[in-house]
């Protein structure tokens, strides 16, 4: 097979060189387009043809729903694994083994005070604000308790941020929720391992003893597992292009997180509970909203459902409907939302228009019926997808810069005005 493109601009030839990555798929490398055709350059909305790097840590294949962390198969690493090894790996390549994973908790673990002030950037927004936001602002004022930038060429600098913003995240989490629910803001148990701690530092009481449930400790490890890397989507993107400029790490979390808020991305696990609980309060229904999301004069669309990549089943889909199963039984809980988010998917698979779109149920169809079932309230479900994404923002910020890839500054088709003649107000 041929190692090179060959495109015709007017008449005249040009040839580029064809790459083929591990997983034999190919792309044209367009990096002297513009040079060599006299200022010709592609244009591609929303990407959906056009890879942004060349990366090597996370594997999918959306037509026959894989995903891969750094080769490992996201259905063992979601059974076998914790979500401290998963981190770990993410970021530096390898699964840890034992002394490397103590290490790597306890240097989390020594990191996990926030600096009081931040509770007076907390106590300065309204209990209603949104806290996709608030983590976002306080994400972003860690840069100012944390000023040193990272220098990406220290193995030791970067593991040092790494640990560092990985312990002070989840105390941000957990005080975006304490403060909407008026409750104290304290720095959790280093006595606990990391996802215990996470639930504890939400849930406890002051005045009560917190009784870990290690149904719900199990099922969140394995939800953040799900959630910790999914190659080039809109947020990674966010957070790689931000950071080319050498914006700062914190900086560039606090763009990811703001663009992972967005309901067509991460924001998408908060519209599906709040969808399935329209369609339930509307009698459960599911044929009128079926016919919403295919009605193009509708803005409607079934949250939940459809992928820019996956054009089979989310293979997370797929491990967190089990889970949802399993968790709701363990629990005890009966919950008509699974029942009817259960229905509306035999609906959309049998549909023609779900069918010919290859529009199958994506990670975040299923996952708000088990953040429910934990008692973790609708408005978090997308803080813990950023809690759960952590890990694959910092190992892609890391691989953009240690690549030193240039700085992020993409071409345009101008369609404006031609040139015009400057008209003075008194004439206009
Ligand atoms: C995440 O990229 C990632 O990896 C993201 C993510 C991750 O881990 O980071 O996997 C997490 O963001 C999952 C997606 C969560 N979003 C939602 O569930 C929102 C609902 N889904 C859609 O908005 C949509 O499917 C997207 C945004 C997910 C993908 O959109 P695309 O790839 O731009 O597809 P499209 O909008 O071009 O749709 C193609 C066709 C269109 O119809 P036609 O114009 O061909 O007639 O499918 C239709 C769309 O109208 N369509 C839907 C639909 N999704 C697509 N119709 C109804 N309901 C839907 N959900």
């Amino acid at each position: 097979m041929s190692d090179k493109a060959t495109l015709e601009v007017n008449g005249q030839k040009h040839e580029f060189p064809l790459i083929t990555g591990t997983e034999n798929e190919i792309a044209i490398d367009i990096k002297t387009l513009r040079a060599t055709t006299g200022g010709v350059i592609t244009i591609d909305p929303g990407y959906k043809n056009t890879g942004s790097c060349e990366s090597a840590i996370t594997f999918l294949d959306g037509e026959k729903g894989i995903l891969r962390y750094r080769g490992y198969a996201i259905e063992d690493l979601a059974e076998k694994a914790s979500f401290l090894e998963v981190a770990f790996l993410l970021i530096f390549g390898e699964l840890p083994d034992a002394e490397e994973l103590e290490k790597f908790h306890s240097d989390i673990k020594a990191q996990s005070l926030v600096d009081d002030d931040i509770r007076k950037i907390i106590d300065a927004f309204p209990k209603s604000a949104h806290p996709m936001g608030v983590l976002s602002s306080l994400t972003s004022a860690l840069t100012a308790f944390n000023p040193s930038s990272v220098n990406v060429d220290s193995e030791e600098d970067m593991y040092n941020s790494v640990v560092k913003i990985l312990g002070k995240f989840p105390v941000l989490v957990a005080w975006t929720l304490r403060k909407k629910h008026g409750l104290p803001l304290d720095y959790g148990d280093n006595s606990l391992g990391y996802v215990e701690n996470v639930l504890k530092m939400m849930f406890h009481k002051p005045n009560e003893e917190y009784i870990q449930n290690q149904i719900v400790v199990d099922a969140l490890d394995k939800l953040l597992i799900l959630h910790a890397d999914h190659e080039q989507n809109c947020s990674t993107s966010t957070v790689r292009i931000v950071g080319s400029s050498h914006a700062g790490l914190f900086a560039s979390l606090s763009a990811g997180i703001s663009a992972l808020w967005g309901p067509l991305h991460g924001g998408a696990n908060q519209a599906v509970l709040e969808m399935l609980e329209a369609i339930k309060e509307d009698g459960g229904d599911t044929k009128k909203y079926m016919a919403k999301a295919k009605d193009k004069e509708d803005p409607f669309r079934l949250m939940g459902f459809g992928h820019r990549v996956y054009k089979n089943f989310d293979p997370r889909a797929k491990i967190i409907k089990g889970s949802a199963d399993e968790v709701l039984e363990d629990l005890g809980i009966e919950d008509s939302i699974l029942d009817i988010a259960k229905g509306l998917e035999q609906e959309a698979l049998n549909d023609d228009y779900f069918v010919k779109r290859k529009l199958y149920p994506n990670v975040d169809f299923y996952s708000g019926i088990i953040y429910r079932a934990m008692g973790i309230p609708t408005e978090m479900f997308t803080v813990m997808f950023a809690l759960g994404r952590l890990p694959g923002w910092i190992a892609q910020w890391r691989e953009m810069r240690l690549n030193k890839e240039p700085i992020g500054r993409p071409r345009q088709l101008y369609v404006g005005e031609t040139h015009r003649t400057f008209v003075n107000l008194k004439k206009r």
